[in-house]
This record gives C-alpha cells, sequence and structure tokens, in this order.
C-alpha cells in the first residue's frame, strides 16, 4: 500500500536494507508527457497517449489546457485521449491557470499563451514563485507578446499574447523549457523562429513536432545548434502515442539497487533519449553495472530495458562543463551514490540547481552533513569524498520531490533509522515511488 495515499501521511521513515529485487515498468517520463499533451492540443485531430506521467506536475499541465477548451478525456488505463483543436482554437481562460510546483508546465505552456489574442494569467505554488521566468519573458517579449510579472521575474505572469512574429533568438542559459517555449510560440508567429542553443539540451520537443508532420529544421556545427520552424504550420494529431518510461526516475532504483548490497533491479521500456542519459555513463564511469538491453526507437525516441546490480563504486568524477545541463535533474541521486564512491565526485557549472524546486544545492549539502557526511559546498556544486558512512537522521525534502526520493534512497543505507519530512513531495514526478521502493523489498513506514 502507498504509505502516502492519505493525504495527511507527509513524512517516511526507511531503514537499511539489501537484497532489492524487482523487475518494474515506469510511468511515462515526465518532460515526454507535458509535451505530449501540449502538442497533441496544438495538432488538429484526435490523439491518444498511453502511459502518460502520473506526475502531479503532468496533471497540472492537463488541467491548464483544459482550462483553454482542450477537450481531454482519461481512461483508466492512465491513458488520455485529446482532440487537439489546432492553433487558433485554445478559447481564453476564465480563471488563472495553475501550474502548481511545475516550472515545466509554466515555462512552456506561456510559449502557446503568448500565441492566443488574449490576456492570460498563470500562477504555481510558493516553490514556483521564487523560480525566475525572465528567461522566457525575454524572447516572448521580442516575438511581441506583453508580460508582466511580480518583480519582473517571477510568477504569477499575465501574458497579453497574439501578432506574434519570428526571431532569432540564441538561449542564454541552457534550458529546453525556454527552447520549447519559443519553439511552441513560434507555431504561433508570422515567419520563422529560429532558437541557438550552445549547450545540447533534451531534444523531445524537436523529435515530437517532427511526429507530428512540422518542418523543423536542424543546423548542427561544432559550436551550437540552429533549430528553425515557420509559423502557421497545421499539425497532425500525435494519434497513437506511447510515453516511454521515466529515465530520471529509473535513476532513482538505479541508484538504490548499485549501493545495497545483494541487489539486482530491472527496469522496462525506458526512454534513453541520448540528451537524457549522462546519468547513466556517470554511473557505469563509477563502475555500476548498469545494463541496457532490448533496445528500440519509438516515436523517434530511443527506449530500452534497464538493470542494475550491486557494484563497488570508484573513481574520480568531475562533473562540469556542457554535461551539467543532461544530468542537472540527477544530480541529487548522484550526490547520494558519491557517498560510497571509493574516490571523489566534484560538480561545478551547476548554478541552475539553485533554481529548481528547491534550492538543490544547499538541500544535498544539508541534508549529507545531518546523515554525517563530510561535504564541501561551492556557489555551483559540491565536492564529496568517499565512501563515507551515512547515520540515519532527519531529513528534510524542502517540498522537492527529487530531494525526497534521494534521501530515502540514502536512508537504504544508513546506520539506524532515518526520517524524511515531507516525503510526499514525492509525487510531484513519481507517485509511485514508494511503493515501488516497497515492492523491491524496502520497509517503507508511514509517519
Ligand atoms: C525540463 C528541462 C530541465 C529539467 C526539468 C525538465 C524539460 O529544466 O530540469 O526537470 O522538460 O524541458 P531547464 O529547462 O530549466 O533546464
Amino acid at each position: 500500500m502507498n504509505p502516502l495515499a492519505d493525504p495527511g501521511i507527509s513524512s517516511v521513515r526507511i531503514r537499511a536494507c539489501h537484497g532489492l529485487k524487482g523487475d518494474f515498468r515506469l510511468p511515462g517520463d515526465k518532460s515526454i508527457s507535458h509535451r505530449a499533451a501540449m502538442i497533441a492540443s496544438i495538432g488538429i485531430g484526435a490523439s491518444r497517449v498511453y502511459n502518460y506521467s502520473t506526475a502531479r506536475d503532468c496533471q497540472n499541465t492537463i488541467e491548464c489546457l483544459t482550462m483553454l477548451g482542450v477537450p481531454f478525456g482519461r481512461d483508466d488505463d492512465g491513458s488520455f485521449t485529446v482532440e487537439g483543436v489546432g492553433t487558433d482554437g485554445f478559447r481564453q481562460a476564465n480563471a488563472c491557470l495553475d501550474a502548481g510546483n511545475s516550472g515545466s508546465t509554466l515555462r512552456m505552456i506561456s510559449g502557446i499563451l503568448a500565441g492566443l489574442p488574449y490576456c492570460t494569467q498563470i500562477q504555481g505554488d510558493e516553490s514556483l514563485a521564487r523560480r525566475p521566468m525572465r528567461r522566457i519573458i525575454d524572447p516572448l517579449e521580442a516575438m511581441g507578446a506583453r508580460i508582466k510579472a511580480r518583480d519582473e521575474n517571477f510568477p504569477p505572469l499575465r501574458i497579453f499574447g497574439g501578432n506574434l512574429h519570428g526571431i532569432e533568438y540564441a538561449l542564454p542559459v541552457a534550458s529546453a523549457q525556454v527552447k520549447t517555449c519559443v519553439l511552441l510560440a513560434g507555431l504561433f508567429a508570422a515567419g520563422r523562429t529560429t532558437v541557438i542553443e550552445r549547450t545540447p539540451t533534451r531534444n523531445h520537443t524537436e523529435l515530437m513536432l517532427r511526429e507530428c508532420g512540422v518542418e523543423l529544421i536542424t543546423e548542427k556545427t561544432p559550436e551550437q545548434m540552429r533549430i528553425s520552424l515557420t509559423g502557421g504550420q497545421r499539425l497532425r494529431p500525435l494519434r497513437e502515442y506511447t510515453v516511454a518510461g521515466d529515465v530520471s526516475s529509473a535513476a532513482f532504483f538505479l541508484v538504490a539497487a548499485l549501493i545495497t548490497d545483494l541487489s539486482d533491479m530491472a527496469l522496462k521500456h525506458i526512454g534513453i533519449n541520448t540528451s537524457r542519459t549522462a546519468v547513466i555513463d556517470v554511473l557505469r564511469q563509477m563502475g555500476g553495472q548498469v545494463l541496457t538491453g532490448n533496445q528500440r526507437v519509438v516515436h523517434g525516441e530511443q527506449v530500452a530495458d534497464l538493470g542494475a546490480t550491486s557494484s563497488r563504486l570508484e573513481g574520480e568524477i568531475e562533473l562540469s562543463g556542457p554535461i551539467i545541463a543532461n544530468l542537472i535533474d540527477e544530480i541529487p541521486i548522484l550526490s547520494i551514490a558519491a557517498t560510497q564512491l571509493h574516490g571523489t565526485f566534484t560538480v561545478r557549472d551547476a548554478h541552475e540547481l539553485r533554481v529548481k524546486e528547491s534550492d538543490r544545492i544547499r538541500s544535498i549539502v544539508d541534508n549529507l552533513s545531518r546523515m554525517g557526511v563530510d561535504v564541501e559546498e561551492y556557489e555551483d556544486g559540491f565536492r564529496i569524498e568517499g565512501p563515507q558512512k551515512l547515520h540515519g537522521a532527519r531529513v528534510d525534502s524542502y517540498g522537492d520531490h527529487r530531494i525526497a526520493m534521494a534521501f530515502t534512497v540514502a536512508g537504504l543505507i544508513a546506520e539506524g533509522e532515518t526520517e524524511i519530512v515531507g516525503a510526499d513531495a514525492a509525487a510531484v514526478s513519481l507517485p509511485e515511488f514508494f511503493d515501488i521502493l516497497s515492492e523491491s523489498g524496502a520497509t517503507v513506514g508511514r509517519h
């Protein structure tokens, strides 16, 4: 039973364990799911999306699109159906849209909102209200939208859209959310929109737009990638689309299997788009036995079955530069693997972690310190010399799903009991997290 099924329960207790076993399928990738809901809405005609993410964030995306008049239907098997309305079929929302905790929802859907000839308001929860939006406001205003934001940077946003024109925009931060926002706005704009990225970021939007028949031009040089599309194109619906399992969620189970004794876990049908899999490369570089099998391409996305078995971790790992964008969401769980590394683990150039769902550098350093780990904090990262013993402690999720899950995994190797306060945050990306962990053999106590 899900220890967090009762909304009154907000913390879990976990003890050291070994022998985690099992063969699991994970809900659909969160990044791909957001895009599927948005792009299927812009397409014209019926789509059915299977294995849509169960993440609370992705439910928020559907709710926001529903408020814009897009007819969604939900099925018991976790799929949704939608009748896409095309770029001119959205209607004015009669209330403020709510993205909840989801930066992806707010930043990406703003590209659509900028294309609508209305004023739309969108807000988020307390955490999202602290996250920077200048990065989408600048390009959308350059395309002709007008946007009012709290302190000119933070949600809620009031977006006065319509009459957009294409622009050429070099991303000042490596962000797939911003790239997607501008490309979606480009579909509503007159003329050509080009996004230039110097650091590669996840390319799910580009792959999915092509699935819908969008003529998207990518030009790659050693220094940059230019991605262009022309506005006014008619998008085909996604029709029947199955979302691959979430590799960012898989990472928690891979690390759990690697760092506990006698463990062996398999995860089926996981997305392994190379713009997302640096985490697997790094775990292998550490000596982790992570296997990939049954590799195939589904809807333009690489998919495979993954497996991980208990491993001795060893090596000198320094993560900095362009790789950071590829594994930004996996740094919390990598920090837990790092405590078991016979060697040094350093993260630099990861300022972006400070403006995620929590200040993730602070959250990692603070919680590891509470568990007795010696960790050096930098403005843009941290350094851990391993291996170190972890002691059970009371740690805090800081309302951040990835911190909640990472420190639950830390509890699996700590001496004594670990309590994760605010563990219910895990539902933001993987409501099934504690169920799967229990099924694999861990004892997860509710509190
Ligand atoms: C995401 C991009 C990344 C990532 C986030 C999901 C996406 O954010 O951290 O969890 O789906 O495009 P940034 O674009 O802000 O780097």
